[in-house]
């Protein structure tokens, strides 16, 4: 804000030179900075005024050198004026320059107003979503964890003794074709490396690299050459395996149990058992859930619709001593799951093929909050 200037004619006498100060002529240059001041418009206006009075080449500096013009006792109370000059027009510069300052913050203030009203915009984070299979392959990661499973790893390429030889499943066996093997070119020794066709290899990996009680679980990518509404050539499965002294079918059953009933998040559900033939178990088993379908809702625990969704048995004698362990002494039991299928199962996903298509439009709605973590306390599928 502008201080009222004090009119030129209006000063105490003692403010005026006592000299003829034409051609200085002090209060002309006053009243035309004061003016100057008060009509600019702007910070940068301001400035301009600024320079001219006080700068390098300022028309105040320039009134200095005259000083050496005038007589010596003149000189003292031109000094006098002049400062006094300096102070008025600098207090009314600062004034302004505040006022302008203060309009312009005011004006901003008021253009870059918030409206609290106005949808939040979402960032990547809200934006992006987690995998239904990588959600689900951590949900039950977390409930065999809680059960006491570590989870092992294996690649996806692997040798041929790993994948079906120590699996009890030696060259020329006809299951080797029942798996619709992807094989590379023979290596070095003769045999083909393949793409994993099941999750079985890291049952043999943990066995050789590390000694009973064993308690793992292996989830990851399996591959098949196979393709149709409900198999792609590449899909996902979970390998438990339990290695120890007294292990037995009673164990695999309850685990089984009790991990169907933590996943489906249900008291009950119903099971059934089916003699089947896996090399590398002995016996075998295909195990069924029971549902209901009501509209498009799948129950799980009722109804008498039955989908198969793993193998498992216990660990097949040749197996053990495949990977130097004594059958007398330790046994355990295996199994194996389809995470995309239980997956499907869960959260009612109709069509296999759509998991791997990378469609956004899918992902959005199938997909999982990245902030969404399973976990047993905070709940498995919130
Ligand atoms: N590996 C078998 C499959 O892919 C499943 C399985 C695992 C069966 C472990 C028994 C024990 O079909």
């Amino acid at each position: 804000m502008t201080p009222p200037e004090t009119p030129v004619s209006e000063r105490p006498a003692s403010e005026t030179p006592a000299f003829d100060t034409t051609p200085l002529d002090l209060d002309g240059l006053e009243s035309e900075l004061l003016h100057a001041i008060d009509t600019a418009s702007d910070l940068d206006k301001i400035e301009e005024v600024r320079v001219g009075a006080f700068g390098r080449k300022g028309r105040i500096p320039a009134l200095m050198q005259e000083v050496g013009a005038l007589p010596p006792d003149a000189r003292k109370s031109f000094g006098q004026a002049v400062n006094r000059l300096k102070d008025r027009v600098g207090e009314a510069l600062e004034a302004k320059q505040q006022a302008l300052a203060g309009a312009a913050l005011a004006e901003k203030l008021a253009q870059e107003r918030a409206d609290v009203t106005l949808p939040v915009r979402l960032g990547p984070l809200a934006e992006g979503r987690i995998h239904p299979v990588s959600q689900v392959t951590d949900e039950i990661t977390e409930i065999f964890a809680d059960m006491g499973f570590a989870i092992a790893e294996g690649p996806d390429i692997e040798t041929d003794f790993n994948n079906f030889t120590a699996l009890n499943i030696p060259p020329e066996h006809p299951a080797r074709q029942d798996h619709d093997t992807f094989y590379f070119p023979e290596g070095a020794d003769g045999a083909r490396p393949v793409l994993r066709t099941h999750t079985s290899p890291v049952q043999i990996r943990t066995m050789l690299a590390r000694k009973p009680p064993l308690r793992i679980i292996a989830p990851g990518r399996v591959y098949r050459s196979d393709s149709d509404q409900t198999h792609t050539p590449m899909f996902h499965q979970v390998e438990g395996l339990v290695i120890d002294e007294e292990t037995h079918l009673g164990h695999l059953k309850w685990v089984l149990e009790e991990f169907l009933k933590a996943f489906f998040g249900v008291e009950r559900v119903k099971m059934r058992y089916r003699a089947s033939h896996f090399p590398f178990t002995e016996p075998s088993m295909e195990v069924d859930i029971g549902y209901a379908k009501v509209g498009d809702e799948i129950r799980i625990g009722e109804g008498d619709r039955w989908l198969e969704i793993l193998g498992c048995g216990m660990v097949h004698p040749n197996v053990l001593k495949n990977v130097g362990l004594d059958p007398e002494r330790y046994q355990g039991f295996a199994f194996g799951l389809g995470i995309d299928r239980i997956a499907m199962l869960k959260y009612g996903m109709p069509d296999l093929r759509a998991f791997f298509s990378a469609d956004l439009r899918w992902l959005k709605h199938y997909g999982f909050a990245p902030l969404a973590v399973p976990t047993l306390a905070g709940g498995l599928s919130s």
